[in-house]
């Protein structure tokens, strides 16, 4: 809610710690996660925020961004010519985005029965997932130039029209199951949450970018508490080969497509599957990896995520944070799916389970399936 200072009026910088007091200070604000609880809240938080400080001030924290394997999604894309050619929907036949986590709600449930996994993970971490891989190459990497291109991604996910939440998303909710060797109880009864609670904890996603890169290529995205293992991933399926030479008993028939995979966590790295000639006199074909490995490329740790994001802050550069418009326009869809799920029940799924059945069966439908990282 809006503060409001002893007069009735809005706050507004009363204190004078957003001026700047000479040409070489500077006065910059943090804003953690969740920015809002919905479009009407994020909005009124933008011109409260934007009353006092400047946008160039402002630092809204999405700490997805700070992690080296996002920022390597840009490196790999922009820094290589063989990619940006075959990133379309020419050649790509869907991407699958992936962030599960074995942990639940970790005595967090007063917050999580407010927010659900659509506004704790997918409007904000999944989100910035999606616009990085989907934007069009920006023309330098200033900061507003890489902003600019990731609020056009957004901009274009099309919208979950009314009535069709069923046919394009699922929500889940965990019940009582077994975890890396641990049972742990259902959701509803964990600490502070509702034993009638129809807060999600698991969310899947099936979304179009409407521009001319993706048009009809299907985003599928998940995430979920209590799923079997922790893992975040990006993977891009190709088309298949247009012509199958190799059948007739060779292995190429079962061949799977060509998958990308930037794995953000655990194990970071990207790999690449294709379709390999097993040694012998025939021509027999297998999938194989073929792999970059951040443990064995680069022999140094990297930053944590939020090190990397405060120093940006401190030397001013606001690349790796959400503009203002970038958080508006993310929540422009989740609130009105939000609003579509009002009066739907919630699937259950069993905790240690990926996800809820309904999950498979909307993407099923399309004759594809979720990846088993
Ligand atoms: C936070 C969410 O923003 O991100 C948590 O509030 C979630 O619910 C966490 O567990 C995941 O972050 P990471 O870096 O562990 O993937």
């Amino acid at each position: 809610s809006v503060p409001r200072s002893a007069g009735g009026g809005l706050l507004g910088g009363e204190a004078g710690l957003a001026r700047r007091v000479s040409p070489q200070s500077w006065t910059r604000i943090i804003i953690e996660k969740p920015f809002g609880r919905d479009l009407e809240s994020a909005r009124e938080l933008n011109s409260i925020v934007q009353a006092v400080f400047d946008e160039e001030q402002v630092y809204r924290i999405d700490h997805y961004l700070g992690k080296e394997t996002v920022q390597n999604l840009l490196a790999f894309r922009f820094s290589n010519g063989l990619w940006e050619p075959v990133w379309n929907r020419q050649y790509i036949d869907h991407v699958q985005i992936t962030a599960a986590e074995s942990v639940g709600i970790e005595n967090r449930g007063t917050y999580y029965e407010e927010a659900g996994a659509m506004r704790d993970m997918v409007q904000s971490h999944m989100f910035q997932l999606l616009a990085v891989v989907a934007m069009e190459p920006p023309f330098s990497f200033e900061a507003d130039a890489v902003r600019d291109e990731k609020v056009k991604v957004l901009r274009a996910i099309r919208p979950i029209a009314t009535g069709t939440a069923r046919e394009f998303t699922v929500k889940g909710q965990y019940v009582a199951g077994w975890v890396g060797g641990r049972q742990v109880p259902s959701y509803r009864e964990e600490p502070k949450v509702s034993p009638t609670s129809r807060t999600e904890t698991y969310v899947a996603l099936k979304l179009f970018i409407d521009n001319w890169r993706w048009a009809g290529t299907p985003f599928y995205l998940r995430h979920g508490k209590h799923l079997p293992k922790r893992v975040t991933e990006v993977a891009i399926e190709f088309k298949r080969a247009p012509h199958l030479l190799f059948s007739n008993g060779t292995g190429g028939e079962q061949l799977e497509p060509n998958v990308l995979v930037a794995r953000i966590q655990p194990d970071e790295g990207i790999s690449l599957r294709f379709g390999a000639k097993v040694p012998g006199p025939a021509m027999q074909i297998r999938s194989v990896n073929m792999e970059f490995l951040y443990g064995s490329s680069f022999l140094r740790d990297s930053p944590e995520a939020y090190e990397r994001l405060l120093l940006d802050c401190m030397l001013g550069d606001p690349t790796l944070f959400t503009r203002n418009d970038e958080a508006e326009q993310a929540w422009g869809f989740a609130t009105q799916l939000l609003q579509e799920w009002e009066e739907d029940p919630v699937a259950e799924y069993e905790a240690g389970a990926w996800g809820p059945s309904e999950a498979d069966a909307l993407i099923e439908r399309d004759g594809r399936r979720w990846r088993k990282p």
